[in-house]
């Protein structure tokens, strides 16, 4: 209200007060008046003025360490949700004032540097007091009660009920849910009468395209927020044009609100209040009734911004915006993380070769992930493998997207990243091959990493002088990460890329589950074939027939974060069915059989081939183990889980169904009672379980893998020699470890190797889990990046403590 002359402004401010009379925030609401002279001092939570009915209040709070904000908020709220703020860019230091001077100005200073931070400006002399209203509004008014300045017309991101917006007029939303500086979304009643969201060119306030419009073509003249919680864009007359949120809530026993959300999202929020005693204040917490665009991740989508979420990221939809780094990525902030995320590792160089380094990168593949119209280059007709090698032989190249028979590169940074549910648009994350072992952060140890630090200073001696400059940041960065992961965006509910099949389609697929893979305790896995619209796959369709859980959310949780993950050495799942009685997992097909098939068959495997398996496992494990969106411990690594791809590479398999099964059925262990198997003994224990029962069980199967042979064989030769991890430690010991490897010459010839794995096997299985590596360690051991230092005798733990 940018008015000239006192006699306007005065004839406005009656116009003003005409239109608001219905809902009466005059004379006999200001119950309390604050009158000249009066000031309020940021020292805690406490320094505020309430409204009659105390449920508004307004003053200071104080905002982590950084200061304290000049605020209203919900008062009786137990989470005190603020609706408006004077200072959010520009907090002030405890001490400082908020004063109505004997001249009726209004004015914020803060006590450090004496300053004005902020004023209650564009109104005239004659302000006598101010009043914090019980509608949430406070305001400067004259002798006659006739509001100068008010709350309600200089909003921050929140409307409340009586609350209108008038053309032009813009809500902005905050920068992060604790961080009250302007963000970078804006909510604008435009002059064509339209409402409006457009993300902005942050760091300032110029918009974008929008991502959401009411859309409508009389014009609306203003946003109204009614008493009984409509909300809606009227017309010059008055009449309705449009609703843009239409639930009928009832003010006596609801708090609302409706705000612009930090990420982008306009909700309309209800909060029971607590009157008598049919609320407790713990039921107390804001719900939302309608959000407004429904579906963020697709609505924005601009060639000049970065999407929903922030550069590299990609989005997910839930209740709003979900924001996760790719495989290979972590957050820049993990405090907040639409500033996106930057590659764990050194990216492709463009050096003088035609394809540099081309070979030291491999794919990690997402299902149904796009970034769309962001490519560099676009080539059709191509198949994934010509795509791949596009992808690879161009350093530009971040990511490539394929699908039937187009192929589109996209270089760094990415942008608009989101899961397209349905869409069949594969991504091909091109990834450094030995960088992931290389910047994972380890959840083990907060304290200092040797292993990174000895990996990366052993790599600072042997490479050039930029390399060196790289591997510093990367070590700073890695260094300087707090947390693992992002903060908590991670929610529940969510089915991510996972595809939704029916009962039929999958008796449909498996032709009525007739060829069975494989069975277990709690699972029967079949072949199936997927109709051709879900491109004619094979898969294996696992039927879980032993179910702790019936409760629908925990088994959506759980496939989720199965779901989530993608790793080479992991087996993927496509999809789930969740009808009546029926959990079945759909996962793809791995056409070489299980690691024990492969093992224990007719004919020794090559030892170069199984070295690579055991190093896939281990990456895949700790893939599971430090992946920070969702720990997974397996509880259930064996021979039999392991998968071979098409290229003989060892996919893990049964991840995450843990919390799904009854485990200590499948725990009674299927080998001779007492006899070591794949199980860890702290599950005969009551210890507790940690990742370290897969480290234990991963050094079973390590020696199952160099010697080639079951660790329970009852045909052995000799006694001592049918439990292999007892009889490996004696060979070990005594130095005889040539009789373990008897017919396999290719091991004799790297005994050394042999000997090292022997070793980091020992290590795995030690009764004592403290003993056991951590995965990282683990892997880097054999890497052969981190030494392996003598291993003690494993149950050296049992004898002395029990
Ligand atoms: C507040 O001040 C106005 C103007 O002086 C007066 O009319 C009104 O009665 C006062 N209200 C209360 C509750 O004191
Ligand atoms: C005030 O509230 C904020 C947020 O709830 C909190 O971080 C701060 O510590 C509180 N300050 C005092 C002095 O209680
Ligand atoms: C809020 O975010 C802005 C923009 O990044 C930053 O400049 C400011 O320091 C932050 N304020 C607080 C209190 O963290
Ligand atoms: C608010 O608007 C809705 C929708 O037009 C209407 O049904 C309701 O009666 C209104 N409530 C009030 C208190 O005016
Ligand atoms: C109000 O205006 C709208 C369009 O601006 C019109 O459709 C409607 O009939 C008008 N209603 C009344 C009661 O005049
Ligand atoms: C790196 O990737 C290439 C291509 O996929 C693969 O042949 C090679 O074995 C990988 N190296 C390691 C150590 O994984």
């Amino acid at each position: 209200m940018l008015l000239g002359t006192m006699a306007f402004e005065l004839a406005y401010a009656f116009c003003f007060l005409l239109m608001q009379l219905p809902f009466s925030t005059i004379a006999q609401t200001d119950g309390k008046n604050i009158s000249l002279g009066s000031s309020l001092t940021a020292l805690d939570n406490k320094s505020f003025w309430a409204s009659p009915s105390g449920e508004f209040a307004f003053g200071f709070q104080e905002i982590g360490k950084y200061g304290f904000l000049l605020a209203i908020w919900f008062n009786k709220v137990p989470e005190r949700t603020i609706v408006w703020s004077a200072n959010g860019d520009n907090l002030v230091q405890k001490g400082s004032t908020v004063e109505l001077t004997s001249a009726g100005q209004f004015r914020l200073s803060d006590i450090t540097t004496g300053k004005q931070i902020w004023v209650a400006s564009s109104y005239g002399t004659g302000v006598v007091y101010a009043a914090m209203l019980d509608t949430g509004n406070f305001v400067l008014a004259n002798r006659n009660s006739i509001h100068l300045w008010a709350s309600f017309d200089q909003p921050t991101d929140t409307i409340l009920p009586t609350q209108t917006l008038s053309q032009n007029s813009r809500l902005f939303a905050r920068y992060t849910a604790s961080n009250y500086s302007r963000g970078r979304f804006q909510l604008t009643l435009e002059s064509d009468g339209n409402l409006r969201l457009y993300t902005t060119l942050f760091p300032l306030d110029s918009i974008n395209s929008p991502y959401w419009s009411t859309n409508i073509k009389d014009s609306g003249v203003e946003l109204m927020f009614n008493q009984s919680g409509s909300i809606y864009l009227t017309a010059s007359n008055g009449s309705i044009l449009t609703m843009v949120s239409d639930e009928i809530v009832s003010m006596q026993d609801f708090y609302q609100r409706a705000t612009l959300d930090y990420d982008g999202v306009f909700r309309h929020y209800v909060c029971p209040k607590s009157t008598g005693s049919s609320v407790r204040s713990w039921n107390m917490a804001w719900s939302t009734l309608s959000s407004k665009p429904k579906d963020i991740c697709m609505s924005i989508f601009q060639d000049k911004c970065v999407g929903a979420c922030g550069f590299n990221s990609i989005c997910t939809q839930d209740q709003g915006p979900i924001c996760q780094c790719p495989y290979g990525y972590t957050d820049m902030d993990p405090a907040d993380v639409w500033k996106g995320c930057k590659p764990n590792f050194v990216p492709q160089s463009c050096g003088e070769a035609s394809s540099p380094e081309a070979h030291l990168f491999y794919f990690a593949e997402m299902q149904n992930t796009n970034w769309p119209v962001t490519e560099y280059n676009y080539f059709q007709p191509a198949t994934e493998d010509w795509c791949r090698q596009a992808c690879l032989a161009d350093c530009f190249c971040a990511v490539a997207n394929y699908r039937d028979g187009q192929c589109w590169l996209k270089g760094s940074p990415l942008f608009n990243g989101r899961i397209e549910p349905g869409s069949g648009i594969k991504a091909l994350i091109k990834v450094r091959n030995e960088s992931s072992t290389l910047i994972s952060g380890d959840r083990d140890s907060k304290k200092k990493d040797n292993s990174t630090l000895i990996l990366v200073g052993s790599l600072l001696l042997s490479s050039s002088g930029f390399l060196n400059i790289l591997l510093l940041l990367i070590t700073y960065l890695l260094v300087s990460r707090m947390y693992c992961g992002r903060a908590k965006v991670i929610q529940p509910y969510l089915v991510m890329n996972l595809k939704y099949f029916t009962y039929e389609e999958l008796e449909e697929a498996t032709n009525g589950f007739k060829e069975e893979l494989g069975r277990g305790a709690f699972a029967t896995v079949f072949k199936g074939v997927l109709r051709s619209s879900d491109n004619g796959k094979y898969v294996a369709v696992k039927r879980l027939d032993n179910m702790v859980k019936d409760n629908e959310l925990e088994f959506k949780a759980e496939i989720s974060s199965i779901g989530k993950t993608n790793h080479k050495n992991l087996v993927q799942l496509l999809g789930f069915c969740n009808e009546g009685q029926h959990r079945i997992l759909v996962y793809e097909f791995m056409s070489n059989g299980s690691l024990a098939g492969f093992l224990f068959g007719e004919s020794m495997p090559n030892w170069y081939k199984r070295r690579q398996i055991a190093l896939g496992i281990a990456r895949g494990l700790l893939y599971l183990h430090e992946d920070c969106s969702s720990q997974i411990i397996h509880c259930d690594i064996k021979p039999q889980n392991i998968l071979l791809d098409d290229s003989i590479g060892a996919r893990i398999s049964d991840f995450g169904l843990a919390k799904l099964l009854k485990m200590d059925q499948t725990h009674t262990t299927t080998g001779i009672r007492g006899t070591k198997g794949y199980v860890a003994p702290e599950w005969f224990k009551n210890f507790p379980i940690t990742l370290k029962v897969d480290v234990y069980s991963y050094g079973i199967l390590l020696l199952g893998i160099v010697c080639c042979r079951r660790n329970f064989e009852q045909q052995a030769e000799d006694e001592d020699q049918m439990i292999l991890a007892d009889w490996a430690y004696d060979c070990y010991e005594q130095k005889k470890l040539h009789l373990l490897f008897k017919n396999d010459d290719e091991a004799m010839e790297d005994m050394k190797t042999m000997e090292k794995y022997v070793m980091i096997a020992i290590w795995c299985i030690q009764e004592d889990p403290s003993l056991r590596p951590t995965t990282k360690k683990l892997t880097l051991m054999l890497e052969g990046t981190v030494e392996v230092s003598i291993p003690p005798n494993p149950s050296s733990f049992t004898s002395s403590i029990m």
